[in-house]
């Protein structure tokens, strides 16, 4: 979600006759996008914009947007005296404002809903994967998190506003789309005469598209998970057989003070209607080790649950205690050191049996997205349907393609090598 809000905020300043460098001291405007969801990037913050404020040049503006500015709102100017501007996850369409005036203290954090999509222009040219957000903002309550807070609750974009920005997308060079939402599967949109639109409609729409070839979704709440979502996987083969569905913990009573309302048999029985409906889908998940009274106990269950599974490309975070949210003020806080212990030994479960995936690949074709060159140039990187990196020697007079099908001929924990298939 912030990759993309960058790129409407790069694009809106590029309205403006701005163009973007990649050398700090050059700029006139600096902006730092950030991500409050875990304590560690929200330290990082006022670090780097001390770093900034060293070598900018004296008279550029500089500030923060994003949820750490919402969440830190005006005590971010006292810690930082010299920052221009705070702008939260929804108000950012507001950053000309401190163009007109550089001396003033720019400071918004309000919830404005879904006004910045309309308000900002479109990207020119449209990235060959396209981010496409189709909701904000979430009403889940999950203990841990700051979501609810920073992006405030769930709202879906209407249907004809995804798909006018689906459309252009695909008319400016994106050939996959990635439907973003904090939830995005509990994507629900009525319009004036009472239709209800899903995900499945914006996914069946979608692939209907010639030029967009793949379609994902990120990110899904199990419960949300809806037959009509399932069949989609089983109906529409532009849309990829991987998915990303956070489990979070698999201890019951964890989960029960996550506030996380699902059995393990429930979410095992989802992921068993996935795979009838696509037999090779793959699932990642997102974990969280040493919440508030996490037992050696409630971990083995955790570490079972993704066993069982066989995540793939899966993410996995120490809690951290935040700010407005209620597991912060929960007894039993896990120490530090068992924390990163629980986590390194998840971590290495989870780079096992990505290494496995991955090695059961060897052999199979792959139809593939390129991505560009790697950093030496002589080799291309390419997507696989699962989002595994797969990198392929650069064919000596073509022009790359930018799908093609790719025989894998090796691998190992981080990526796949292959070959293209000739006809
Ligand atoms: N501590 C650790 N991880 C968190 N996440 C959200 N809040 C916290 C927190 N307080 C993780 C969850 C979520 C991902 C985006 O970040 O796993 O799925
Ligand atoms: Fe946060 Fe996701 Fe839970 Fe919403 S569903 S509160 S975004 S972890």
């Amino acid at each position: 979600m912030n990759v993309y809000d960058s790129w409407r905020i790069a694009a809106m300043l590029n309205a403006q006759g701005m163009v973007a460098t990649k050398n700090v001291a050059d700029a006139d405007i600096i902006i730092l996008n950030t991500c409050s969801v875990r304590e560690k990037a929200t330290n990082k913050v006022f670090s780097e914009l001390g770093r900034i404020r060293d070598i900018k040049k004296q008279d550029a503006i500089f500030g923060i947007v994003g949820c750490v500015a919402r969440e830190v709102g005006r005590n971010a100017f006292r810690r930082m005296p010299d920052l221009n501007f705070v702008l939260g996850p929804q108000s950012y369409h507001r950053l000309p404002q401190i163009l007109q005036d550089p001396d003033s203290k720019l400071l918004n954090i309000d919830l404005t809903g879904l006004e910045k999509f309309d308000e900002m222009p479109q990207l020119e040219h449209a990235p060959t994967v396209s981010y496409i957000p189709i909701q904000e903002g979430c009403n889940h309550c999950c203990t841990y998190c700051i979501v609810p807070y920073t992006r405030g609750p769930e709202l879906s974009r209407s249907y004809d506003d995804v798909m006018r920005d689906t459309m252009h997308a695909a008319e400016t060079g994106a050939v996959e789309i990635c439907f973003l939402g904090q939830n995005v599967n509990g994507y629900k949109y009525t319009d004036a005469n009472g239709k209800i639109f899903r995900l499945s409609d914006l996914i069946r729409a979608t692939a209907k598209i010639p030029e967009i070839r793949r379609i994902r979704f990120t990110s899904s709440y199990p419960t949300e998970m809806t037959d009509d979502l399932i069949e989609m996987f089983r109906d529409e083969p532009k849309l990829l057989p991987f998915l990303n569905m956070p489990i979070q913990s698999g201890s019951p009573d964890v989960l029960k003070r996550m506030n996380r309302p699902y059995s393990l048999d429930s979410y095992l029985e989802i992921i068993e209607k996935l795979r009838a409906a696509r037999p090779d889908i793959q699932i990642s998940s997102d974990f969280i080790v040493g919440f508030p009274g996490e037992t050696d106990d409630d971990f083995a269950q955790t570490m079972d649950i993704a066993r069982r599974v066989k995540y793939i490309n899966s993410y996995s975070f120490k809690y951290s205690p935040r700010p407005h949210t209620a597991a912060a003020l929960m007894p039993n806080q896990i120490a530090e050191n068992i924390k990163r212990e629980r986590l390194a030994i998840l971590d290495s479960e989870l780079n096992e049996i990505q290494r496995e995936f991955n090695e059961t690949c060897i052999g199979k074709t792959l139809t593939c997205l390129c991505e560009g060159p790697d950093k030496t140039g002589r080799h291309l990187i390419y997507r696989t349907p699962y989002m595994q990196q797969c990198i392929v020697a650069k064919p000596k007079n073509d022009m790359p393609a930018i799908m093609a099908d790719i025989k894998i001929t090796a691998a190992n924990r981080a990526s796949l090598r292959g070959e293209f298939v000739k006809d």
